[in-house]
């Protein structure tokens, strides 16, 4: 997050104590991403480091859709989405991961045996999310060419379950 317009970005994300319990700090990207010149700079800034490398931008349920979308358009690619479970008929791979509390599973379907993909989501926390996503992308035959998020939250371990993952801002 060096450049002044990304500063400026990053200054748009709120922060809302106790929430969603107390003790945890719920970080809230939408006032950026409502922002036209932080929205540009942060989309940019995303897609820069994998700029011709990748023909597909896969996101994450929910608000790693909102990215994907924007980055496949502006760089012409396609886009896939990786679901929550119970959201497609006869989803191709199912891979079900940990969470802080219990587990989920997340869904996808497509061929993507020859696809160079960058995988997108807001926010990497305890990196459980974002390494199940590698799985799907992994099994539905695709190769992974990167991933990133906007905003990594430190001290949940994220780091250590993805270490090549991107971020631009870290809070
Ligand atoms: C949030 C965020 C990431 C995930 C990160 O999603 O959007 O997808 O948690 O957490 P992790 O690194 O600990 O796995 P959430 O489950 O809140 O879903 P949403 O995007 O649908 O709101």
């Amino acid at each position: 997050a060096g450049s002044p317009d990304l500063k400026r970005a990053q200054a748009l994300i709120t922060t809302t104590p106790d929430f969603p319990e107390p003790g945890v700090q719920f970080r809230d990207i939408s006032p950026m991403l409502a922002d036209p010149e932080a929205l540009r700079v942060v989309f940019d800034g995303l897609a820069a480091p994998f700029a011709g490398q990748f023909d597909l931008v896969a996101g994450i349920e929910a608000r790693g859709f909102l990215i994907a979308g924007g980055l496949a358009a502006a760089a012409g690619t396609g886009m896939l989405a990786v679901r929550k479970a119970g959201k497609l008929p006869n989803p191709d791979v199912r891979v079900e991961y940990d969470l802080e509390y219990g587990s989920a599973v997340m869904e996808a379907s497509g061929d993507l045996r020859g696809r160079q993909v960058l995988l997108v989501d807001d926010v990497l926390a305890t990196g459980g999310t974002m390494r199940a996503a590698y799985d799907v992308i992994a099994e539905l035959g695709g190769e992974l060419v990167g991933s990133a998020v906007i905003l990594e939250l430190d001290g949940l371990g994220g780091r250590g379950r993805v270490p090549d993952c991107r971020t631009l801002f870290r809070m």
